[in-house]
């Protein structure tokens, strides 16, 4: 797809990987709304140019609340990037009720009800797309955030199936894993991480290919071992 001139609505675009992509889809000529919940990141996101629809969207006001910012503003792709990943062993403690279920509201309730929201906006475009960034850990899972894994792989799963029912529409669907990133969420991780602005180029390069997945950076060779065994994968993935 062609990105210049395109109309985006980007969430959780104010940090990470999704300030990057807000950047990196604005240098394509791209008009690009994203949504954060931080004032001073939000600040800063309009202090760059960018249009801010500040939400939280661990509940269905959130999503409310961005439909109702955007009004009648046409949308030519939705980028579902907002997300977050509480770490838990049943071995140290209980799981705490609120992370989980924040956890399951901002990684896929969000993203399934502004898919639903916006779909006739989407539908009224000549072109448009759906890309809905899920995580290496939705091909396999890791141990220390189940809840996480459960809900990249849920969201993996909804992303192959909206692609089966809108083939021959307008509306192409690109599914973004990325592999460990250098941001905000992995800061107490340790270990080689990609950097956000290079997970972010291969995220913007699939999108202009018109690809099914983009496979960023180490996801690629996880891909590669999962398709010559799927419990190789896990097992590797489960030591983690
Ligand atoms: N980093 C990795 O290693 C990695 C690996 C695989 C997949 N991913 C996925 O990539 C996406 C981006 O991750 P990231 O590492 O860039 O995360 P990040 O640096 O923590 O940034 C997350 C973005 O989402 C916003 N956000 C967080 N909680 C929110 C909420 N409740 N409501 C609305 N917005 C919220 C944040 O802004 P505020 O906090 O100000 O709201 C920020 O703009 C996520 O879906 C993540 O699961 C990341």
């Amino acid at each position: 797809m062609q990105l210049g001139g395109k109309t985006i609505l980007l969430t959780g675009g104010t940090d990470g990987i999704g300030l990057r992509l807000a950047r990196q889809l604005r240098a394509k000529g791209a008009s690009v709304t994203v949504t954060g919940r931080t004032p001073a990141r939000i600040a800063a996101a309009e202090e760059e140019g960018f249009a801010v629809i500040p939400a939280d969207l661990t509940g269905p006001e959130g999503v409310e609340a961005v439909v109702a910012a955007l009004g009648t503003r046409p949308i030519d792709i939705l980028v579902n990037n907002a997300g977050m990943g509480a770490a838990h062993d049943f071995r140290i403690a209980p799981p705490l009720a609120e992370d989980d279920e924040h956890t399951l509201w901002l990684n896929l309730h969000a993203p399934i009800r502004l898919i639903a929201a916006l779909m006739p906006v989407l539908r009224a475009r000549k072109e448009a797309m759906i890309v809905n960034v899920t995580s290496g850990l939705a091909i396999a899972p890791n141990a220390g955030s189940p809840v996480y894994c459960a809900t990249k792989a849920a969201l993996r799963s909804y992303t192959q199936a909206l692609r089966g029912q809108l083939k021959g529409t307008g509306i192409h669907v690109l599914e973004a894993l990325p592999p460990v990133v250098d941001t905000a969420m992995t800061a107490a991780r340790s270990g080689s991480k990609l950097s956000p602005e290079e997970c972010a180029r291969q995220i913007v390069s699939a999108m202009e290919r018109g690809k099914d997945e983009a496979n960023v950076g180490m996801v690629k060779v996880l891909q590669a071992v999962h398709s010559l065994s799927p419990a190789l994968a896990r097992s590797i993935l489960l030591r983690f």
